[in-house]
C-alpha cells in the first residue's frame, strides 16, 4: 500500500514541478519520506480541525456538508477528500494552498470566512505540503457533491467576500517569531494563532465579523473572550483571574486540552468539540508549548479583582436556610447532587461553580444554555468516560432557570451580575432543541429524555470516540 501511495505521491509531485510557485523547492521529491509526510500531514489536519467542520452530522470524515448557520443563510462546508469529481482531487497543491491561507477557491472566488482561513494565513509552507500531501494520499475519495449556500440573492454574490478577505484577513504571511522569542513559546505562539485557530471563538469580533486582533500585538482584544456561537461563549484565554485564565497552571492547561476536564473545569459547548476532535490528539510537546504561550501573554490591564471563595453559601445550603435566597431551592433539589452544597462538585467528574470563569462570564448565554440543554464531557483517549449534564429544559421552567442560573452566578464568592430573565431563557430554549437534535449521537430519539445525551459519539461513518477502537492512534477512514 505505501508502494502504491508512493507512486501516486511521486506523480503528483511530478505534476506540481511542472508549473508551481510552491513546489520551487523540490525536497518534497527527492529525500522526503513520502508516508512520513502523510503521517505528518494528518497531525496537521488535527492540529488545524479540519474534520470538525468538514464532515457532516453522520457524515464521512471530510467529505463535507455540515451546516453552518449565519445571520444571512445556511452555508455548507466542502468536500475535501480527493475525489476529482466532487472532492479537491483535481487541486494542485498552489490551488490548495489558495483556499487554505489566502480563502480563494480553486474556481478564483472568495471563501467564506467560517473556513478559518485568517488564522491558517500563518501556516508554515512545510505544513501546507505536509497537509496537502494528506488530503491527496491518506484520505480516501467520496463522491459526494457539494451543497450550495441557502443565501438568498443578492447577499450570495461572493465578490463581497473577497473584499472582505481584502479588508479584514492579514495578508497570508507564514509565522516568524520575534526575535529572542523561546522556541518552546515561539512554537505556541505558531500553533495557537495558525493551525490551532484558537482565537475564532476566544476573540471578539468587529462589526464586520473580522476578529479585532490575530495575535498579542492587537492588544488586550486578543483571545480576550469571544461573542456567543451557537449560544456558548468562549472565555477570555489571557490572565485575568476571575474570567481568565489567572488561575489555572501550565498542566492545567495541558490536562484540559488534552482530557476536557481537570479538578476545577470541564470543557462543553464548542470546546468539548475541540478537544474530541483536535486537542486530544496534540502531542504532548505541543500541549505544553501551547499553554506556555498563553500563560506567557502580557497581562491584560483591569483585572477585575481576584476570585476568593466564600463559604457562607454552603453553610446556608447545609442548614436548609434557602428563604430568601432566590434559585437557591432549585438549586439543592436538581443541581447539588452533582455540584455539591459547596459549588465545589466533585474532581474531574463534575466541574465546580464557586470561581469557574465560565459562569462568571459576563454574557450568562453560555451558563443559561448548558443549564437548559445540557452537556456531555466527551470522553478522550485520556479520560474515556463520558459524563453528562443533564438538560433542565423539561424540568424547570424558564423562570427556575434563570433563577438557579442568577444563583450560580453570585453565590460561593461568585460576583457576577444576575442578569438572566426568563425571557434570555425562553430565546435559548429553541436553540438549545436544535443543539439537542445536534447531540443525539446514538439513533435513540433523544426528546423525551436529556439523559440520551450518554450515548457514544459516532461523529460520522468510521468516526467514534470509543475508546476501544482509539487506543491513542486514530484512524479516520
Ligand atoms: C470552522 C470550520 C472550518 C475548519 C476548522 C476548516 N474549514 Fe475548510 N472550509 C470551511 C467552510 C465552511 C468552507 C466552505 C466555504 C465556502 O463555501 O465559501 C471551507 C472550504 C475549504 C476548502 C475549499 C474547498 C473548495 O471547494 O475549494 C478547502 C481546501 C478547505 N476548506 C480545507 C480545510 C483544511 C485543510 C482545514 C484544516 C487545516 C480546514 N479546511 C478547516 C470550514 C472549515
Ligand atoms: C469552536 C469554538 C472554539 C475554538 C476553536 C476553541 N475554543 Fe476554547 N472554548 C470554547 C468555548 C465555548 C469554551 C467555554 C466552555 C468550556 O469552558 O469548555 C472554551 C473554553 C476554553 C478553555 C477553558 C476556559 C475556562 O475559563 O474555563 C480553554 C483553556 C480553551 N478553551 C482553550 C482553547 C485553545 C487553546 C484553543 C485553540 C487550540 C481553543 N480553546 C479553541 C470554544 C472554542
Ligand atoms: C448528574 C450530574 C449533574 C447535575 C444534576 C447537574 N450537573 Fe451541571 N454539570 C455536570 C457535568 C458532568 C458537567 C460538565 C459537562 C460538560 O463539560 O459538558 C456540568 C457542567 C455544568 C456547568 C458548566 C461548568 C463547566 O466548567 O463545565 C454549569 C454552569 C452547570 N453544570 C450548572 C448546573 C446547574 C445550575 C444544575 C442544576 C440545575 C446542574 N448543573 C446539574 C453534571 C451535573
Amino acid at each position: 500500500m505505501i508502494k502504491g501511495l508512493k507512486a501516486a505521491l511521486g506523480a503528483a509531485v511530478v505534476g506540481l514541478l511542472a508549473g508551481t510557485a510552491l513546489s520551487a523547492s523540490p525536497a518534497l521529491a527527492q529525500n522526503a519520506d513520502d508516508s512520513d509526510l502523510v503521517a505528518k500531514g494528518a497531525y496537521v489536519a488535527r492540529l488545524g480541525d479540519c474534520v470538525a467542520c468538514h464532515t457532516a452530522l453522520h457524515g464521512t470524515a471530510f467529505a463535507g456538508g455540515l451546516q453552518i448557520k449565519t445571520p444571512i443563510g445556511a452555508i455548507y462546508s466542502t468536500n475535501i477528500t480527493p475525489d476529482p469529481k466532487t472532492g479537491i482531487g483535481s487541486y494542485t497543491l498552489e490551488d490548495f494552498d489558495k483556499a487554505v491561507r489566502h480563502g480563494i477557491r480553486k474556481d478564483g472566488s472568495a471563501l467564506y470566512p467560517a473556513m478559518p482561513y485568517p488564522s491558517f494565513a500563518r501556516m508554515s509552507e512545510d505544513d501546507i505540503k505536509a497537509l496537502y500531501a494528506y488530503f491527496m494520499h491518506g484520505v480516501a475519495p467520496v463522491d459526494q457533491p457539494n451543497k450550495p449556500a441557502d443565501i438568498s440573492w443578492p447577499l450570495s454574490m461572493r465578490w463581497p467576500l473577497a473584499f472582505w478577505g481584502k479588508m479584514f484577513a492579514p495578508a497570508p504571511k507564514a509565522f516568524t517569531p520575534a526575535p529572542g522569542t523561546d522556541p518552546v513559546v515561539a512554537r505556541g505562539e505558531y500553533l495557537v494563532t495558525g493551525p490551532g485557530h484558537c482565537g475564532a471563538c476566544h476573540t471578539p469580533r468587529g462589526f464586520s465579523m473580522q476578529e479585532k486582533a490575530y495575535d498579542a500585538a492587537g492588544g488586550a482584544d486578543f483571545l480576550g473572550g469571544g461573542a456567543p456561537i451557537d449560544n456558548w461563549i468562549a472565555p477570555s484565554l489571557r490572565s485575568d483571574p476571575v474570567l481568565g485564565l489567572g488561575r489555572w497552571s501550565e498542566d492545567d492547561l495541558v490536562q484540559f486540552l488534552r482530557s476536557g476536564r481537570i479538578d476545577h473545569s470541564a470543557a462543553f459547548g464548542g470546546m468539548a468539540d475541540v478537544v474530541a476532535w483536535s486537542t486530544q490528539y496534540w502531542s504532548e510537546d505541543d500541549l505544553r508549548a501551547t499553554a506556555k504561550y498563553l500563560k506567557s501573554l502580557p497581562e491584560v490591564p483591569k483585572a477585575k479583582g481576584d476570585y476568593t471563595y466564600d463559604p457562607s453559601t454552603a453553610q446556608a445550603l447545609d442548614a436548609g436556610k434557602t428563604a430568601g435566597m432566590t434559585g437557591a431551592d432549585v438549586y439543592v433539589q436538581q443541581c447539588a447532587i452533582c455540584h455539591r452544597n459547596d459549588g465545589a462538585a466533585v474532581d474531574r467528574m463534575f466541574p465546580p461553580l464557586a470561581g469557574n470563569p465560565v459562569v462568571v462570564s459576563e454574557n450568562p448565554t453560555s451558563v443559561a444554555h448548558i443549564v437548559a440543554a445540557g452537556g456531555v464531557l466527551p470522553p478522550t483517549n485520556w479520560a474515556p468516560s463520558a459524563v453528562a449534564m443533564p438538560g433542565y429544559q423539561k424540568i424547570l421552567n424558564d423562570q427556575q432557570v434563570a433563577d438557579v442560573v442568577n444563583f450560580i452566578r453570585t453565590s460561593w464568592g461568585n460576583k457576577a451580575p444576575a442578569n438572566v430573565t426568563a425571557s434570555d431563557v425562553s430565546k435559548l430554549r429553541q436553540a438549545s432543541q436544535s443543539v439537542l437534535d445536534r447531540r443525539s449521537w446514538t439513533d435513540e430519539p433523544t426528546s423525551t429524555s436529556s439523559w440520551g445525551l450518554f450515548g457514544p459519539q459516532p461523529y460520522g461513518e468510521g468516526w467514534t470516540f470509543s475508546p476501544d477502537t482509539h487506543a491513542g492512534v486514530d484512524n479516520p477512514q
